[in-house]
């Protein structure tokens, strides 16, 4: 728990760390800054950041989260351009589908099947790399599936 806490704080600054220093040429934007799915189906989250046409890709590091109130659970790792499969949290297991393709082009595009309603909060995805670091949210509302 106090873990957890700790990486909410952190987050939480880098947000306001973030804010402040708008200078940079570097950001993360989302293409939706709000979702809306029902249980069940499936969705693609996306988001975009500045690529570097020149850079290698040894250098970048990907951390995708989702808050809620009391949790924080990891989404998406990608460190030194690589997956990395064991971060994430096992409530997404087997329903996370990244777009390798689509990351070369600056893209996280990620999709989560069998939508949960506990799926529902803020997702945010900070990209770090060798030229600039940015923090892009967008929130996901996950509603049950109405019986008729
Ligand atoms: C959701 O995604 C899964 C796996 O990618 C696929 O098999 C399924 O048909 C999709 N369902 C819907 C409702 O799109
Ligand atoms: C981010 O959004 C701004 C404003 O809409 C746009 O000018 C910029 O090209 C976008 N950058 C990326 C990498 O998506
Ligand atoms: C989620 O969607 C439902 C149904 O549209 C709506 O009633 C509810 O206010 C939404 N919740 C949030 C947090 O946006």
């Amino acid at each position: 728990m106090q873990q957890e806490e700790k990486m909410i704080c952190r987050i939480l600054l880098l947000i306001i760390l973030t804010s402040c220093v708008s200078a940079g040429s570097f950001v993360v934007n989302v293409t939706q800054t709000c979702y809306q799915a029902e249980e069940n189906h499936n969705i693609t989250l996306e988001w975009t950041f500045t690529t570097k046409p020149d850079r290698s890709w040894t250098y970048i590091f990907i951390l995708c989260n989702l808050i809620t109130e009391d949790k924080l659970s990891v989404l998406y790792h990608v460190h030194e351009g690589v997956e990395v499969s064991e971060s994430q949290d096992a409530k997404f297991s087997g329903r996370v589908q990244s777009d390798k393709d689509a990351l070369r082009e600056g893209r996280i595009r990620l999709q989560l099947s069998r939508l949960r309603t506990d799926d529902s909060g803020l997702y945010l995805c900070e990209v770090n790399t060798d030229y600039g670091f940015s923090v892009g949210r967008c929130r996901l509302n996950v509603t049950g599936e109405i019986m008729q």
